[in-house]
């Protein structure tokens, strides 16, 4: 089923937080990716469409940001950040611990579609270098031990106690203003 089938109201909800239609770009790729786990060609033609944008115009903006899947990814999506104060406190050793526990290295699912690892750009916890995104949650100030015992309880439970909770998203200006 289409997106702007199975989410109208959802995508009009969108599309009224913008004076500009294409500012809903990264909302609604994010829509996509929650339906399908990554932002599939079809679907990229599609907000194309909704957004009267070209479907290149789509693309480069879905290629540009590394939380932006273009394929499928396993069901934990361990994104490590490589940006400069992750890798001075350790990120490619983190990435080492991806590679001798699951095998994998950046790009790459592990045979049993559990773990993808994805090496990313700055995800805004700088100062609890080195860290990770899993999904939506955070692990930060990774040691060897937190990072087995994160593999451990993903596998076992499908969550982890050491996570410190999703990124939250700045709320749209409207919404802040109704506050106020
Ligand atoms: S450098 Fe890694 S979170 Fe900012």
């Amino acid at each position: 089923m289409k997106l702007s089938e199975k989410y109208r109201d959802e995508i009009a909800d969108i599309l009224g937080r913008y004076p500009v239609r294409r500012s809903a770009l990264i909302p609604l790729l994010y829509l996509a990716q929650r339906e399908e786990g990554f932002v599939s060609e079809a679907a990229m033609k599609e907000i194309a469409g909704l957004l009267r944008l070209t479907p290149p115009q789509v693309y480069e903006t879905a290629t540009f940001y590394t939380m932006i899947n273009l394929k499928r990814v396993g069901k934990f999506h361990l994104q490590v950040c490589k940006s400069l104060m992750c890798a001075l406190a350790g990120s490619d050793t983190v990435i080492g611990w991806v590679k001798t526990k699951l095998g994998i290295g950046p790009g790459e699912t592990t045979s049993d579609g559990l773990f993808t690892l994805s090496a990313v750009e700055c995800l805004a916890a700088c100062g609890t270098a080195p860290m990770m995104q899993v999904n939506e949650d955070y692990y930060e100030r990774l040691t060897e031990d937190t990072f087995d015992r994160i593999l451990v309880d993903l596998k076992r439970d499908g969550t982890c106690s050491l996570k410190s909770g999703p990124f939250m998203w700045p709320e749209p200006a409207n919404a802040v203003r109704r506050e106020t």
